[in-house]
């Protein structure tokens, strides 16, 4: 948390200046703001350049990159024990028998099995958490059903616990009654599955345990994974100041006629060197950018554009999600289209202004909302706020 630069989100802001054309801008500028956090400052360095990436070494413009998370640690050992405990802890209160989840982010929070670590197929692989009295202990025990063939490479996953047991379940075995098998089912008992898991498992539970209540964990368990703790919270950041670092970087990189395809390839560039992985970037100009969430044509970039990058990746498992809409220093946007970015900066600044600890997330999207709404643009607000 110490290296955060307060001022980071905040500023310099880059004002457009001059002319350009559409109003179907409105979308790209409205989708931008829900995830933005402020705008970008630009300096003219024009110069072209031609990356090929996995072969060269790192550009020198991305270096800096590098350092920003250099001090952030990954989850110890000791805070995955404690999450496992404090899941046993609330399933024992709610008399539940067990939580189980696919790999994912509910499965990477409790026992680090990732979606990118072991990707799923019609083959279940299942993270099962069960709280059990040990003496005058309460505590949790975790299990890993897994195809029988892959049981050597599941064991290579590096799921933390004491005592993790693997139920491997063989290729004409029902694997939902290994996995029921693996928990101490009484009658009346329940079991709380993650919100992401596929319903032919939650079926197959149900079918293996017919006196056994499957349903959806309540907020007693989501709870545990979305309030998070102080490493969490510095991941978080980290993740999205150097995405926010390489934007600029990359920003300063670009130039009017360089096409969609290159400021990708140049994000991608800018996030591997700043250590993040699982890298996406959507890169949209002029109108491709009024589509949310579009995926272009591999536009080049003309002197009336805006160009708008929403990109992320992620830090030891932690994502980082970042939207910027700016011109260059040699655009020529229309009066209209600066009203309408700083339409939107205003709405933002009133987002950042109400974003405090204590408040509910929905007075910061409506704090936005109002100032847009107040000069008729309140009908292309159409993504809300942030991913809250
Ligand atoms: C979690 O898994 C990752 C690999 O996916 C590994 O690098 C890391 O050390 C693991 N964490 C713990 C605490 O074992």
């Amino acid at each position: 948390m110490g290296r955060a630069e307060s001022t980071l989100f905040r500023g310099p802001t880059y004002y457009p200046g001059s002319k350009a054309p559409t109003h179907l801008l409105f979308g790209l500028i409205l989708f931008s703001l829900a995830t933005a956090l402020s705008f970008l400052f630009l300096h003219a360095s024009p110069f072209r350049l031609g990356l090929d990436l996995g072969h060269q070494p790192a550009e020198a413009w991305a270096l800096g990159l590098a350092d920003h998370c250099k001090d952030v640690q990954p989850i110890p050992e000791s805070e995955f024990l404690e999450r496992q405990h404090k899941l046993a802890q609330a399933l024992h209160q709610l008399s539940a028998s067990a939580y189980i989840a696919e790999p994912g982010a509910s499965a990477q929070f409790f026992g680090n099995i990732s979606g990118a670590s072991w990707t799923l197929s019609e083959r279940p692989l299942l993270l099962i958490v069960s709280p059990v009295i040990q003496g005058d202990q309460l505590v949790p025990k975790v299990t890993v059903l897994v195809p029988y063939f892959e049981e050597t490479r599941a064991k290579q996953l590096r799921i933390p616990g004491a005592g993790v047991t693997y139920a491997p379940w063989k290729e004409d075995e029902d694997p939902f009654i290994i996995g029921a098998k693996s928990i101490f089912l009484s009658t009346g008992s329940r079991i709380y599955v993650d919100g992401m898991i596929r319903h032919f498992i939650v079926d197959g539970l149900q079918n293996a345990a017919p006196g056994t209540d499957v349903g959806l964990a309540p907020p007693e368990i989501t709870s545990l994974r979305s309030r998070k703790s102080p490493t969490e919270l510095a991941l978080l950041q980290c993740a999205n100041e150097v995405t926010l670092l390489a934007i600029r970087a990359v920003q300063k990189q670009m130039y009017i006629g360089i096409r969609e395809s290159q400021v990708r390839d140049l994000m991608d560039h800018a996030l591997t060197i700043a250590g993040i992985e699982n890298r996406w970037a959507l890169v949209l100009f002029g109108e491709n950018a009024a589509l949310p969430h579009g995926s272009g044509s591999d536009r080049e970039l003309g002197a009336s554009d805006f160009a708008l990058i929403d990109t992320g990746g992620t830090l030891f498992g932690y994502n980082s999600d970042v939207t910027r809409t700016f011109m260059l220093p040699d655009s020529k946007l229309s009066g209209e289209h600066r009203e309408l970015w700083f339409a939107v900066h205003t709405a933002q600044t009133a987002a950042l202004d109400a974003a405090k600890a204590g408040v509910v997330t929905a007075s910061v999207d409506k704090a936005a909302r109002s100032v847009l709404a107040a000069r008729g643009l309140g009908p292309y607000f159409t993504h809300r706020l942030g991913h809250g």
